[in-house]
């Protein structure tokens, strides 16, 4: 079976090496050196002013949310993985949808302000597939009504924008090292700020809001482990080359395609460093992209429906409608893209998916 996805894992010396580091120190989380390590070296590979490592990239968001100390409404995307919406909710605030645009899937910027109320407070914005968001338009808007930006960046690790990363914009950005991510930590997640005082807000919350015996705030238990870190570690000198493959990978896909007006993939106009975190196609309708899915998993090809639903149409949230968003969702499919992807099934996938096109 040709997964949709698979974790990239280091040569198991090199974990063994910090393993041993751990069972010599005894120093297993709360702070130890790999975590601290891990920090220092995402923040000068991702060009950040400072970063705390935490849990997973769903804790992060609500993180990001208690320091920004935000209640309310929350202006978002539909168009995401079901956990930046539930984090909203899970922070007691309310989401309030914005579609998304018809070629990136990102929120779409032109719609935020008719939706803005004397009770938004905040604008949590994904960039989707690592297809940067209109930040500079989402900044103005911000300024204008008083708002917090918050960027779910769990699919922007790396990605370049205007010379600068695309995860410095916003109040903060969240990050996700699933297992699933282009980098991992196994699991894992980034809060990323350039303000000083966000970052010692975020670690008191992420470590039950007391240091030692002195007691501040409310917090939880968001911290993560030597062994995660240790992971990271080992990925961090690989993420180059894991790029570089992923991005040949999709560049295959690119030209065995056969796109038109039954396929299509989704495409920014803006002027940025890609970082190949996935390869989605849409099709013209929804019976297509099951006939496609279907096809490739009797050839043991695994795919998956991402983002699927629409999150504005959750069985436990008030409708908003959002037309391109249901539209969208309904008729996307991420292919296969991994490091070890050999070429030939690429060619493979293609060839189906090319087959199933031509039927009527
Ligand atoms: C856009 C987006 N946000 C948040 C998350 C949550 O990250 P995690 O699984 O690390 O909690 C994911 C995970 O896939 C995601 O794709």
């Amino acid at each position: 079976m040709i997964p949709v996805t698979k974790a990239f894992l280091p040569p198991i010396e090199e974990y063994t090496k910090y393993l041993k580091g751990i069972w010599e120190s005894g120093w297993l989380t709360n702070y130890g050196p790999l975590v601290n390590d891990l920090e220092k070296k995402l923040c000068d590979y991702l060009d950040v002013g400072s970063l705390s490592f935490c849990t997973n990239g769903t804790i992060a968001i609500q993180l990001a949310m208690k320091a920004l100390d935000i209640s309310g409404e929350v202006i978002t995307t539909p168009f995401s993985y079901v956990a930046t919406t539930n984090s909203i909710l899970w922070e007691h605030c309310k989401p309030v949808f914005v579609d998304i645009n018809e070629n990136d899937f990102c929120i779409n910027t032109d719609k935020i302000e008719e939706k803005i109320t004397d009770d938004t407070k905040a604008i949590l914005a994904v960039h989707v597939y690592g297809f940067p968001c209109n930040v500079e338009a989402i900044e103005k808007i911000a300024k204008k009504h008083g708002l917090k930006v918050i960027y779910d960046g769990a699919h922007a690790f790396g990605v370049q924008y205007q010379g600068k990363s695309l995860l410095a914009y916003g109040d903060i950005t969240t990050c996700s090292f699933h297992a699933t991510k282009l980098f991992h930590t196994v699991e894992g997640g980034a809060i990323i700020s350039s303000s000083k005082e966000i970052y010692k807000k975020v670690k008191l919350h992420q470590t039950f809001g007391h240091s030692e015996d002195d007691y501040f705030c409310l917090g939880i238990n968001g911290k993560n482990s030597e062994f995660h870190a240790a992971m990271g570690l080992c990925n961090i000198t690989k993420v180059k080359a894991i790029i570089d493959r992923r991005k040949i990978i999709s560049e295959i896909y690119n030209q065995t395609l056969n796109f038109g007006r039954k396929l299509s993939r989704p495409s920014s106009t803006l002027d940025f460093d890609y970082n190949y975190a996935y390869y989605p196609v849409a099709f013209d309708t929804e019976k297509r992209m099951l006939e496609v899915k279907e096809l490739l998993k009797k050839n043991e090809i695994n795919t998956r429906r991402y983002f699927y639903p629409s999150l504005n149409t959750l069985p436990f949230i008030d409708y908003q409608p959002c037309p391109v968003s249901e539209s969208v969702s309904l008729r996307v499919l991420a292919l296969p893209l991994f490091y070890e992807l050999a070429e030939q099934d690429v060619k493979k996938i293609s060839n189906l998916i090319n087959s199933c096109l031509e039927h009527e």
